[in-house]
């Protein structure tokens, strides 16, 4: 009889969430660790190291060890699960916990033997993956135990995943290392270009967030910023527009769209029938980006709808997939048996 805990991990590329079962989402923080240099000592993991990120004096770092959805950095990685689920579980060697973790659909299988090596490394018993689609539909609420087709298109920092269910499994997906981060990075170039301005990576999220929008009849609003003037070297304000941030993410927008035509192409046709009745389900927090799922609808035609809960998706069907993981125990360990033979 199993005494630990079952656990389900969203580990994502901005936020880390931990479902436990019997108590729902129990924990919700950016997956950063801020380390000293010279030691190599983790300082803080989690918000905390958050706060720190564009402000640490030369000898601390704040890292995000995931990067584009995978882990970027391995050790950090180990260091930050292994907080997280002793925050979580305790870390009695008597009680390990079996974790059900979450990946993104397109990743390779050394990439998925990483994350299931720093969850065991990091105090797991067993550990079990879900593909990260699979996860966000079930806990957007939708039955893809039915043979009815449906699509989640879920946008993370790092990655944006699109796929098609029916049966209880993936029929055609496709992911794209295009996310949230992308539309960041859109924005720091966009004002060093027009302002001649260096921002860092969380003004320019707050500016996303704030104001940001992809679709032109959307939102019309302006922000100022602070940022340092690159030709004075001087901290200076300037204005950012919503019209400032639709130019800017034309790239990362596209890349999107892109991903979302290839997969409705691939789609069998029944299949198509379906979506185009249900619609497209959105998840992640890059979900929530103004306008996106209006030019979406727009140019696919077909309906696209926000989930409930966006960025807590993932976490709650991984969720859901713990609490029956006996049922789903049988394909998930045999997946990862058949892998470990290469
Ligand atoms: N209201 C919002 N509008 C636009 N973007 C948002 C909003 N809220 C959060 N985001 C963006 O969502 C992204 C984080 O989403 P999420 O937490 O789903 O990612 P993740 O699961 O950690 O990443 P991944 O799945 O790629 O590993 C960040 O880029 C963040 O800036
Ligand atoms: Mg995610």
């Amino acid at each position: 009889m199993f005494r630990g805990k079952d656990i389900g991990i969203d580990l994502g590329t901005a936020t880390i969430l931990v479902y436990v079962r019997g108590k729902g989402v129990v924990l919700n923080e950016p997956s950063v660790v801020a380390i000293d240099r010279n030691t190599n000592k983790v300082l803080a993991i989690g918000e905390e190291a958050r706060r720190m990120i564009g402000r640490t004096p030369g000898n601390i770092v704040a890292i995000r060890p995931l990067r584009e959805g995978v882990i970027a950095d391995f050790d950090i990685t180990e260091k930050m699960l292994k907080h997280f689920i002793g925050k979580v579980c305790g870390s009695s060697p008597l009680l390990k916990p079996r974790v059900t973790i979450c990946v993104p659909s397109g990743i390779t299988t050394v990439e998925k033997r990483a994350v299931e090596d720093a969850a065991r490394n990091a105090g797991a018993k067993d550990v079990y993956l879900i593909e990260e689609p699979v996860a966000a539909a079930l806990g957007a609420g939708i039955d893809i135990s039915q043979p009815t087709g449906c699509m989640v298109l879920d946008i993370g920092g790092g990655t944006t995943d699109v796929a098609v269910m029916s049966l209880g499994g993936i029929v055609v997906s496709d992911s794209v290392r295009v996310g949230g981060d992308k539309f960041d990075e859109a924005i720091v170039r966009y004002v060093k270009r027009k302002f001649n301005i260096l921002i860092g990576e969380r003004t320019a999220e707050e500016i996303k967030i704030g104001v940001g929008t992809v679709h032109p009849d959307s939102r019309d609003e302006s922000m100022d910023v602070r940022g340092r003037d690159l030709v004075a070297g001087l901290p200076m304000t300037v204005t950012v527009t919503s019209r400032d941030c639709l130019e800017a993410f034309s790239e990362p927008t596209n890349s999107i769209i892109a991903l979302v035509r290839a997969v409705l192409e691939k789609c069998p046709p029944e299949l198509s029938s379906d979506i185009v009745d249900k619609g497209i389900i959105m998840t992640g927090g890059g979900s929530m980006l103004d306008g996106l799922d209006k030019l979406l609808s727009e140019i696919t035609k077909v309906p696209c709808n926000l989930a409930d809960d966006p960025v807590s998706c993932v976490a709650i069907g991984t969720g859901k997939a713990v609490d029956s993981l006996e049922l789903l125990r049988g394909a998930v360990e045999q997946s990862s048996r058949r892998e470990r033979r290469f």
